[in-house]
């Protein structure tokens, strides 16, 4: 029920103030050199000094007096002191930052992802943010695009976990009461992640049960947790762009889900239907996008240049940009905003709060459980009396916060090299060895040198952070070639060789993973990155990260993920003789590392899978059992994964799908009886009619450490 407060407050707004009312801009236009965080194409707006006083929020301030001011300021000017929302992407992370997101879905640890997102929160809006724009849902199945590692990864039921969690975490429980959290927004609607070649921005086109089966399931499982806003993708659905896509959000997103909360467009767009072909001119594309029932436009002016004629041609029902208005006043008004327009902003509390041990002691132990140890052939974890010397472009770099760190700090974060040397002190010797694309003949000999005395050669290799993220797509996988070389004249030592990867995609690992002893992914592990590394490598820390997108065995592999369909022609066998099956005549169907996949420093032993029935009917529920036994020294955590394949549906179903998963900590020798319990809720799929329901028939259940090597054992749901 819309208050008195913001009815009055409408009828009071001019059809002008009430179209700049639904634009954002940058900090630039209210603070004088200084341009915020700018995320995309900068254009000239073209608006007066007036529009830039009524607009109704802005995005990428990152300091409490920055907003202050900038909130006063605006207050003196606008005629009905309506004050400004203050939004900006904390993805993962504010200043203390936080494993990319790609990262921290490798923790399987959503309770973890939880308290990152209230951190992030708390320094947020001690800072005088209102809004995030994260959680990002978008489901990803192509390591070309660079914001896969924004995404949790291929899976939609994982996804949707973290997405809740992440909402939770961000909006606590009460918005209007608790002022050190911040309303989250869910991005970005819809199926961005299937940019057609892994291009960003490039055309997105799927079937609406696709839609609906794997890349919606996020979004919503955010919504049905609170979020408060959602955000349009640039992509086209149905070959229209979101932004302008009425089926998309008026029928589906406000009729189909309920959701009456505020949707604001991507940077720019609104105007961007006309490159996509959908909009004449400006003029078109606020009327698309009104109609469609986009309320803020994000930095570009069409709403505030052409919805008062629009209306006043009766081409616009002045109703729609009413609700629109409606719906950010509320959104202030939930956020305390007219009684208290600064909020939490507090410069006192912001020294205090930023960055504070307890922050990056979440930092830190959310690094440790994000990153994956994909190989280790006797190499980890290294003893403190060993020599170790640590080589390569990572080694002293602080360039490991990912491409949505700005405001973190790349000085303050902990690097690998100084983090080792903290922990074995003079038994680490740091050598730069090479820059992330180039060698130079000193850089070599530098680490010729370093490594003669070493027992260990700890590689630390990857990708600048700024060759993933938005707009960074990448055609070729591999390491940059520099860093190819660089392994292969540090082989030639003939010492053991370890490589951690600093990266923000699933890579092509040839002539890294074959060719070295051990490989620790650790992504972009964030400010603390540096001390969990060296605690997993010496082993403090025990690994138990799990991936959650599938390694391409190469890029011509590419979409390559574990829910896949089956096809009327499968390969048996990697080693098959038949031609006429699918398959690549140079290459193997099954990526080099699949979703799930992850080792530790202890092995672990699986058996006695176990079915309480063989036939289920819709009311009752399976148990599933399985005993998992630490069969190695050291204790250690493993995600015990539990899948199902509908063996014959409506329509055809994916070999495996991710159903359940349990963490269990064990001791050497000791086991664990893992029980599951599976309803007939998770066997639900979209039929063909894009009704959400079971079949009877077959079903094959899946329990293991990752989603290759399993257990499994068939049952029959009878209706
Ligand atoms: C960018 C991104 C979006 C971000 C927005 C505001 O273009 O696509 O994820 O939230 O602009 O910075």
């Amino acid at each position: 029920m819309t208050s008195q407060r913001i009815m009055n407050l409408l009828k009071e707004m001019t059809l002008e103030e009430k179209a700049a009312q639904l634009m954002q801009l940058v900090a630039a236009f209210y603070d004088d050199g200084d341009e915020g965080q700018i995320t995309g194409p900068m254009e000239a707006m073209g608006i007066s000094e007036a529009e830039v006083n009524r607009a109704g929020s802005v995005l990428g301030v990152s300091e409490a007096e920055k907003i202050i001011k900038i909130q006063q300021a605006h207050l003196a000017k606008d005629r009905l002191g309506i004050p400004l929302l203050f939004m900006a992407d904390i993805v993962h992370g504010f200043k203390t930052i936080f494993p990319i997101p790609l990262a921290m879905g490798c923790s399987w640890d959503t309770e973890l992802a939880e308290s990152s997102a209230a951190v992030a929160a708390k320094e947020a809006a001690v800072s005088g943010l209102h809004v995030t724009f994260a959680p990002m849902a978008d489901l990803v199945r192509d390591p070309r695009w660079g914001r896969v590692m924004e995404s949790t990864g291929e899976d939609p039921y994982l996804n949707a976990l973290f997405a809740r969690a992440m909402v939770r975490g961000f909006q606590g429980s009460d918005l209007t009461r608790d002022t050190s959290h911040v309303a989250a927004c869910v991005k970005h609607f819809a199926a961005y992640g299937l940019a057609e070649g892994g291009r960003d921005y490039n055309t997105v086109d799927l079937s609406e049960r696709s839609l609906r089966e794997y890349y919606l399931p996020a979004y919503k499982a955010a919504l049905d947790e609170g979020c408060e806003m959602v955000m349009t993708s640039f992509n086209t659905v149905d070959s229209i762009p979101a932004s302008g896509n009425r089926k998309l959000m008026r029928d589906l997103l406000r009729g189909e889900w309920g959701f009456d909360g505020v949707l604001i467009s991507d940077w720019a767009a609104i105007r961007e239907m006309i490159a996509h072909g959908a909009a004449e001119d400006d003029r078109e594309a606020a009327l698309k996008a009104i109609t469609a029932g986009v309320d803020i436009e994000m930095m570009t002016p069409t709403y505030v240049h052409h919805l008062p004629q629009l209306v006043a041609e009766g081409l616009v029902d002045e109703a729609l940009v009413d609700e629109a208005v409606i719906r950010i006043l509320e959104l202030k008004e939930k956020l305390g905003l007219f009684d208290n327009p600064l909020r939490g902003a507090d410069p006192e509390a912001e020294r205090e709060v930023i960055y504070c041990d307890a922050h990056r002691q979440v930092a830190q132990e959310l690094a440790t459980k994000s990153c994956v140890l994909l190989k280790n052939e006797g190499v980890l974890p290294l003893h403190r009396e060993q020599k170790v010397a640590v080589v390569g472009p990572f080694a002293q770099n602080g360039d490991i916060l990912g491409s949505w760190s700005w405001a973190g700090s790349r000085e303050t974060a902990l690097q690998l090299g100084a983090s080792m040397v903290k922990l074995a002190g003079d038994n680490v010797v740091l050598a730069e060895g090479n820059g992330i694309m180039s060698m130079s003949k000193e850089q070599l000999q530098q680490a010729d040198a370093a490594v003669q005395e070493a027992d260990v050669i700890v590689l630390a290799l990857g990708e600048a952070s700024e060759m993933s993220g938005e707009a960074s797509s990448r055609s070729n996988i591999q390491l940059p070639g520099a860093q190819l070389q660089l392994i292969q004249a540090m082989k030639r030592h003939g010492k053991p060789l370890a490589v951690v990867l600093f990266n923000g995609r699933p890579l092509d690992l040839h002539g890294v993973i074959d060719q070295v002893d051990a490989v620790l992914e650790a992504w972009f592990p964030g400010s603390e990155g540096g001390a969990a590394i060296a605690d997993l490598l010496y082993g403090v820390a025990n690994p138990s990260g799990k991936l959650t997108m599938s390694f391409p065995y190469a890029v011509g592999q590419i979409p390559v993920y574990y829910n896949h369909y089956n096809t009327g022609r499968p390969k048996p066998a990697e080693d098959t003789e038949e031609k006429y099956v699918s398959q690549y005549l140079d290459i193997p169907n099954a990526p080099l590392l699949p979703f799930g996949y992850g080792l530790s420093y202890t092995t672990f032993d699986y058996s006695a899978l176990e079915l309480s029935s063989e036939v289920m009917t819709p009311e009752q529920s399976l148990k599933v059992t399985v005993e998992v036994r630490n069969t190695g020294e050291l204790r250690g955590v493993e995600t015990v994964q539990l899948y199902v394949r509908d063996i014959a549906g409506e329509v055809v179903r994916p070999m495996k799908e991710l159903k359940d998963f349990h963490k269990v900590d064990l001791a050497p020798g000791e086991t664990a009886k893992v029980v599951f319990e599976l309803g007939e809720d998770k066997l639900r799929y979209y039929h063909s009619d894009l009704s959400f329901a079971s079949d009877a028939g077959s079903f094959e259940v899946f329990v293991g450490p990752n989603s290759r090597d399993t257990l499994q054992a068939r049952f029959r749901l009878i209706k």
